[in-house]
């Protein structure tokens, strides 16, 4: 909400802020943080040996021969942001999630291709309950089926107008989905091949190697004439550094769900999520509840339940004591 309210809300006669510019300062607060909690790490995990070693030790983690490995998901990861940013500013936040719940079957697509992971059939009903049941949550205004019919058939017919973004927001949308699965699964494939990398070096690689994308694709190939001729903080306010901020603790917090847990647990979670805060909504802002999103929350808790159940082959969706 805040990314949309940021993207199209009234600026005047102020140029809007580049989203190349947030996308790569969300990389240095990232980098940054990651090797402030990878010190603290090493240090913390060997207080007994001289700095000097921990020094070295750490060194070794970053520079490690496999680090090359990291160029994959950030090149990916930098794509899926940079398409995130075109499906919200061409549609509106309510579309924009419901639509982005396929990330949900897209990962579990991926873990079964990449992690051989094995889905019963009752998860994968849980599964598609979760989509079903996590968008349904978010249609916070009963569907307007004629408004949907109407926008559909401009789309076929080839209308001229705002459908046309509609349309764009809609396969940056979809591209996104396919994006975050991929990416995802392939990062949870290198963190738990990782042996002794810990995460947070892990994450330094990341986003060191994030910076180039960014930088080069995004802040000088696309907006390089815009910012030469308004600078790099044009339509910087305090909401733009707060979304900044968000994001780079969402992408940590994501990282260490990835690592502890895995993908799929991730994003029920995020579904899960999503159901809390729209009955905190309900609650704090007295508005009305609709009946699509209470049987949308409790679909979703109907999916947790389902995928999370004991079955003799398949684990629980949380991990248990040990593997924690
Ligand atoms: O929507 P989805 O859950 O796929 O988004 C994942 C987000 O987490 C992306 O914005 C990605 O940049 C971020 N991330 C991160 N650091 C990681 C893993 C993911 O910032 N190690």
């Amino acid at each position: 909400m805040v990314l949309h309210y940021s993207r199209t809300s009234p600026i005047g006669n102020q140029p809007r802020y580049l989203a190349s510019t947030a996308v790569f300062l969300v990389e240095i607060v990232k980098l940054v943080t990651s090797l402030v909690l990878a010190i603290y790490d090493t240090f913390n995990s060997n207080p007994s040996i001289p700095p000097s070693q921990n020094i070295q030790k750490l060194y070794n983690s970053l520079f490690s021969p496999d680090s090359w490995k990291l160029v994959v998901p950030a090149a990916l990861y930098t794509l899926q942001n940079s398409l995130v940013y075109v499906a919200i500013s061409n549609l509106d936040p309510v579309t924009y999630q419901v639509t982005y719940q396929l990330k949900i079957l897209t990962t579990v697509l991926f873990s079964i291709l990449l992690l051989g992971k094995i889905i019963s059939s009752r998860q994968w009903m849980a599964l598609i309950l979760l989509t079903f049941g996590v968008a349904m949550v978010q249609l916070a205004e009963p569907l307007n089926i004629g408004d949907w019919r109407e926008r559909l058939n401009s789309i076929i017919q080839g209308k001229p107008g705002p459908v046309s973004s509609t349309f764009k927001g809609l396969v940056a949308v979809v591209a996104a989905s396919m994006t975050s699965g991929l990416t995802c699964v392939y990062f949870e494939k290198l963190l738990k091949d990782s042996g002794s990398q810990s995460l947070w070096t892990r994450n330094v690689q990341l986003s060191f190697f994030s910076l180039f994308p960014a930088l080069f694709i995004g802040v000088l190939w696309k907006d390089g004439a815009a910012i030469g001729r308004d600078g790099f903080f044009a339509g910087y306010n305090a909401i733009v550094w707060f979304i900044i901020l968000l994001q780079a603790i969402g992408g940590l917090i994501v990282a260490v769900c990835i690592k502890y847990t895995d993908n799929v647990a991730k994003n029920f979670a995020a579904s899960f999520s999503i159901v809390v805060s729209y009955a905190a909504t309900t609650f704090i802002f007295q508005t009305p509840v609709t009946l699509h999103s209470t049987v949308g929350g409790s679909i979703v808790l109907l999916a947790l339940y389902l995928y999370n159940g004991h079955s003799a082959s398949h684990g629980p969706v949380l991990p248990t004591t040990r593997e924690r």
